[in-house]
């Protein structure tokens, strides 16, 4: 009998304690909502969100001006209030994530919906007039370019693409006779995986946030800075021009420099992918040092006809001496996939077989390379087969075989 009746007083205590002690909306918001929003963690939202989106963007520390502008945004769903669309956002989780974030994701979630849950049970709240739905315009497109998965992407189409140049020397699967020499930090490729490759070229300052023109990547890569692998692609060309773009529009994500859309850059429309191919052309006549020339390559189809698209190009300067001029093959994505998400099959573009290869001399090497695929060729010469990738097994075409 004694257990019984303390329970049943207990459960009374309980239940008065509950309805007279209540929280308000306010209390909540404050005891729990604010500290999330002070924590050096930063809110969830940046695990995928580089810039322009945090929580500290569309909550305030005001409690009821805080949740009138969340309903104006149509974030908070009056009749489910779980379903808001604020804690759809939260409870959005990236593949890889760590512990720390879980926490903050699940503090967030449970603080929020507690707080949006009391604050629909409270008149004063719902009666804040909401604010004009002008002042909440969000600059989507900014938000999408700023995304940590856009992000990654351009970083592949501008970057990383680029690294059958670099991976002989810097990608631990192929460099272990430059890391015998070197050391261990000359690899700075994370094998197939872009996103901690670009991390590790952050963490080691290899990216320059700073000057992100004068990260030691590009420098390296162009043989401005001294180099234990020279220069691996002409200053000012095509590649350079992306790789500039690319980190400077990277620096400007990171360090939240952008305020709309309309600062963004426009990147190549066509992607291009360095499939390891070295060709060399030897005894130009008459050719200034640095010159700067271009091949396009197109192939010889079974009919004898020339397809109408190149699938590749190759940039390069012309020696010292001037006689003689280098370059890799970058392959070109196939028009009826520009402007699509879709993956290019690259390692099946460029078979075997007979190819034309065209040579363009280019005196201002600003070019788009829309400009670039559409120059008339001055020279022509007809190979009948491909050569195996890398430097030692380069193909060299003497200039007096062009016609
Ligand atoms: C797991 C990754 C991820 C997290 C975490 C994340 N987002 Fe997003 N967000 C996206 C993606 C992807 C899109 C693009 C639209 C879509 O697919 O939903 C997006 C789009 C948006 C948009 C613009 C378009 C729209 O749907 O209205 C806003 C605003 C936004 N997120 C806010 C937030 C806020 C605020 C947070 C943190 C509370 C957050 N996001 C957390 C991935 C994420
Ligand atoms: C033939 C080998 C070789 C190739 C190919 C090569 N490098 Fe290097 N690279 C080196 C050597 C050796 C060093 C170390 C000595 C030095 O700093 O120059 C180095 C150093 C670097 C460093 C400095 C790393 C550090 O942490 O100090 C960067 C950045 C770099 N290279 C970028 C590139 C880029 C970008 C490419 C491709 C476009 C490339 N390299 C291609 C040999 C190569």
């Amino acid at each position: 009998m004694r257990t019984i009746h303390s329970l049943i007083l207990g459960s009374i205590a309980l239940l008065v304690s509950a309805s007279l002690y209540a929280e308000s909306p306010t209390e909540i918001y404050q005891r729990r909502v604010i500290p999330l929003l002070q924590a050096p963690a930063g809110s969830s939202c940046a695990e995928c969100h580089l810039q322009g989106v945090k929580l500290t963007d569309f909550l305030s520390t005001d409690p009821k001006e805080t949740f009138a502008a969340l309903r104006a945004r149509g974030w908070i769903d009056a009749n489910r209030p779980t379903e808001s669309k604020i804690l759809q956002f939260i409870a959005k989780k990236p593949e890889k994530s760590t512990e720390l974030m879980n926490q903050v994701r699940r503090a967030e979630v449970e603080a929020i919906t507690a707080w949006i849950q009391a604050s629909l049970a409270d008149p004063d709240s719902l009666n804040t007039p909401l604010p004009k739905l002008d002042d909440l315009k969000l600059d989507e497109k900014l938000i999408q370019h700023a995304r940590r998965d856009q992000v990654v992407s351009r970083f592949v189409d501008v970057i990383w693409s680029q690294f059958e140049r670099c991976a002989n020397c810097h990608s631990p699967d192929r460099n272990s006779k430059q890391v015998e020499k070197h050391g261990e930090q000359i690899s700075w490729i994370v094998p197939n995986s872009p996103e901690e490759t670009l991390q590790l070229l952050e963490e080691r300052k290899l990216i320059d946030l700073d000057h992100p023109v004068d990260s030691m990547l590009r420098k390296k890569g162009l043989g401005l800075e001294d180099h234990g692998g020279g220069s691996k692609f002409p200053k000012d060309g095509q590649t350079d021009r992306e790789w500039n773009k690319f980190l400077t529009d990277y620096a400007a994500v990171k360090k939240a420099r952008y305020t709309s859309s309309s600062e963004l850059p426009n990147f190549a429309s066509i992607r291009t992918w360095r499939n390891g191919l070295h060709l060399r052309i030897k005894d130009l006549p008459n050719f200034t040092a640095g010159q700067y020339a271009v091949i396009r390559i197109r192939r010889i189809l079974p009919d004898g006809n020339v397809a109408e698209e190149a699938v590749a190009i190759g940039e390069g300067r012309a020696s010292k001496e001037g006689t003689s001029w280098s370059t890799t093959l970058m392959l070109l994505e196939p028009p009826q996939l520009r402007q699509t998400e879709q993956a290019v099959p690259w390692a099946t573009l460029m078979p075997d077989g007979r190819y034309q290869i065209e040579w363009i001399v280019v005196d201002d090497s600003n070019q788009p390379i829309e400009k670039l695929l559409a120059l008339p060729a001055m020279k022509i010469a007809v190979i009948d087969s491909l050569w195996k990738a890398g430097h030692s097994n380069a193909k060299t075409i003497s200039y007096s075989e062009f016609q």
